[in-house]
């Protein structure tokens, strides 16, 4: 059987029968074929058959403030979701419950089949497959470009490298004994690690054009070429998922353009997003669904051209009518 989708948020297009069961897997094939449509108009694949992260009645609250109340939505992978919604509704506190940088005060967010929001689970090895790229770009000052794209690579490859050489030493040692011996783990050396991390940024600071800036300082880069190398900082972990916090708020009108000409390439290439963004155009543009965020709740979800077209709820009219 199918895993249930929450429905909450959308019409059902079906006719109720007494099987509930089959009334929910019917809403939901109409549910999955709606975007997939949308998907198809827009040649993107989205692969329905597992979502890549499954969020389930998650809470976040600070103090008394009841910031994310009971969301529940599953992102595939290929989707782009994009969220729109009034300041202070939840957005970014959303996206970092998603990446782990805030823990839900309750639900869960199933990604790679463990709960992120269980604290007992190792959140570290979830999180370098989530890439996220900040508003204020969030690179680090005090590095250079290629050292900002690297560090974080470098330093996960030699705690691997270190943890492997840990357990081959008592492996070793337990061979000693062993009529048949335990294979060693492989690792890459430390040369290895730091050769690839720096081809493969210096292969993406190419493919953004900005090669020859990997070893200078943040500072003397404009808004827009930060962004970008904040963009594909995040790539260089190969994560599964991109989520973007108005990624262009920060940025100069001018500059708007060659970050978001960016984001649409990934988009294309197949990376699954969460996109907060007021850029409207953009969202309709490449979304395949949009979520309207409204006092922690998703006040409205659907195609792009039914949200912004056609919008049914009231805080949606009212959003859109503020910000079109
Ligand atoms: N760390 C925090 N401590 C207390 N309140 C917070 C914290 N982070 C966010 N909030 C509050 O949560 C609400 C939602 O914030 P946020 O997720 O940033 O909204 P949005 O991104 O939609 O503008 C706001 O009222 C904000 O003041
Ligand atoms: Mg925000």
């Amino acid at each position: 059987m199918k895993k249930k989708r929450n429905v909450v948020y959308f019409t059902p297009v079906v006719k109720p029968t007494k099987n509930l069961e089959v009334v929910e897997e019917k809403v939901e094939e109409k549910i999955e074929e709606k975007f997939e449509e949308v998907a198809k108009e827009k040649a993107i694949e989205i692969d329905y058959s597992n979502p890549l992260i499954e969020v389930k009645n998650l809470v976040k609250s600070f103090g008394d403030l009841v910031v994310l109340n009971d969301i529940s939505t599953n992102i595939y992978p290929g989707e782009k979701v994009v969220v729109i919604g009034p300041s202070g509704s939840g957005k970014s506190t959303f996206l970092r419950c998603l990446n782990c940088m805030e823990d839900p005060s309750g639900g869960s967010i199933i990604f790679d089949g463990e709960d992120l929001a269980d604290l007992k689970v190792d959140i570290n090895k979830h999180r370098e497959k989530i890439g996220m790229v900040f508003q204020q770009f969030n690179l680090f000052n005090n590095l250079t470009v290629l050292k900002n794209i690297t560090v974080a690579p470098i330093h996960l490859g030699v705690k691997r490298l270190r943890r492997a050489q840990f357990k081959n030493f008592f492996i070793k040692i337990g061979n000693a004994f062993r009529k048949e011996k335990k294979p060693l783990i492989e690792s890459k050396s430390k040369k290895e690690i730091i050769k690839e991390a720096t081809d493969n940024a210096m292969k993406l600071l190419k493919r953004i054009g900005l090669e020859e800036k990997a070893n200078v300082y943040p500072s003397t880069l404009s808004g827009g070429q930060k962004q970008r190398i904040a963009i594909i900082r995040a790539l260089n972990m190969n994560p599964k998922v991109m989520l973007f916090d108005e990624p262009t708020s920060a940025l100069d009108p001018e500059m708007v353009g060659e970050v978001l000409d960016l984001i649409k390439d990934l988009a294309n290439e197949g990376m699954t997003m969460v996109i907060v963004t007021h850029e409207m155009g953009f969202a309709k543009e490449v979304g395949t669904r949009i979520l309207l965020m409204a006092d922690g709740k998703i006040a409205e979800e659907g195609t792009p051209t039914e949200v912004f077209d056609n919008p049914k709820n009231p805080r949606t009219i009212q959003f859109l009518k503020a910000v079109l």
